[in-house]
């Protein structure tokens, strides 16, 4: 299976990729909805699924363009498709165009769960790291620490109980007044200030490698109110470090309690600089290998759905269809 389409629309992406053998990123375009959903602070499903309708099209015809692949016979050899988890408007409208395509050049299609998705991510433009893993996988709506011995069955270590990492990252960016999504802009307004100088104080979790954002969102909260006179810098550099440190550390032990030499990484919060800072420190202090994908390979992309799509497709064949969206598709 040398050429893949991979499709992605679970939330306010709009993501098309073509990935050829080894897993090559020949394409990959992302169509953002910053815009349309900067005003209310979060993502609205409504306006996500229309958005996703008005680019789907031409985000499609760009990445068969970028890639060297004619638009109307492209001559791929399948197509990958989240159907889950995530909001249901949006996922259908990413289906819908896949099993179109499918049976329009009559190439086998894949159903793709997003999270193993943000797995196969590490197998892109590089070779997947060597089993056993673990990969922290940190987003807008999943925060989770899988164990991985055999691909395509995943061992969930620790996960988040309450808010997501990003989630978190989205909600204290709001009540610095700053713009969405707040990961990048708490990381932006940090590097000017000092990451030791306020001590969000860590949450006490059930589980040793669970996590909890929303004990440090109200530490947040509380900080701000009692103190009138704040430096927005060094709530958002000291809010990051404490997120920071808490994944980092957790990830690299649960790995040594894996038995896995190599940590990966995925997801939105994974573009994080001091994340990835972290992490790599804490590995190599442990002898753990520590593998980054790109920036832009963490956040949501089509690539990772296609990627994913050809071990699915390698080990257990094509999905039938018709196929279903899965909003609250499960993992591991
Ligand atoms: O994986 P993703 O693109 O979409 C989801 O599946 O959720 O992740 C989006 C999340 C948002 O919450 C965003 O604030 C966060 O990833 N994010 C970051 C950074 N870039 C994106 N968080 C911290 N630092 C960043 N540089
Ligand atoms: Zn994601």
């Amino acid at each position: 299976m040398d050429l893949l389409l991979g499709i992605e629309t679970s939330c306010d992406d709009t993501a098309v990729a073509v990935v050829g053998a080894d897993g090559k990123v020949l394409s990959s375009v992302i169509a953002s909805q910053i815009s349309v959903h900067s005003d209310f602070g979060g993502v609205v499903p409504e306006l996500a699924s229309r958005a996703h309708e008005a680019v789907m099209v031409p985000t499609l015809e760009e990445a068969l363009r970028r890639a060297n692949l004619s638009t109307t016979s492209p001559g791929l050899d399948a197509i990958a498709v989240t159907v889950g988890p995530g909001l249901s408007g949006p996922l259908m409208v990413g289906v819908a165009t896949a099993q179109a395509l499918s049976v329009a050049w009559n190439v086998p299609l894949i159903a793709v769960n997003h999270l193993e998705g943000h797995i196969f991510a590490l197998g892109l433009d590089t070779t997947f790291p060597r089993l056993p893993l673990v990969v922290l996988v940190v987003s807008g709506g999943h925060t989770m620490i899988v164990g991985i011995r055999e691909l395509g069955k995943y061992e969930i270590l620790g996960r988040s109980y309450d808010d997501a990492a990003g989630e978190a990252f989205d909600k204290v960016a709001r009540l610095l007044g700053l713009g969405f999504p707040g990961g990048p802009e708490i990381e932006r307004l940090g590097n000017s200030g000092d990451r030791g100088a306020i001590k969000f104080k860590q949450a006490v979790t059930k589980g040793k490698y669970d996590f909890s954002f929303s004990g440090p969102k109200t530490a947040v909260v509380r900080y701000l109110r009692e103190n009138t006179g704040f430096d927005s810098a060094d709530v958002a550099a000291s809010f990051q470090e404490s997120i920071a440190q808490v994944l980092a550390r957790k990830t690299i032990e649960a790995a040594i309690d894996f038995g896995a030499n190599s940590v990966g990484l995925s997801g939105g919060v994974g573009a994080n600089s001091r994340l990835r800072e972290l992490l790599g420190e804490i590995g190599s202090r442990n002898s753990i290998e520590v593998f980054l994908p790109a920036r832009t390979n963490c956040t949501d992309n089509g690539a990772m759905i296609a990627e994913a799509g050809r071990f699915r497709l390698e080990k257990f064949g094509p999905t039938t269809l018709p196929i279903d969206v899965i909003p609250s598709l499960k993992f591991g």
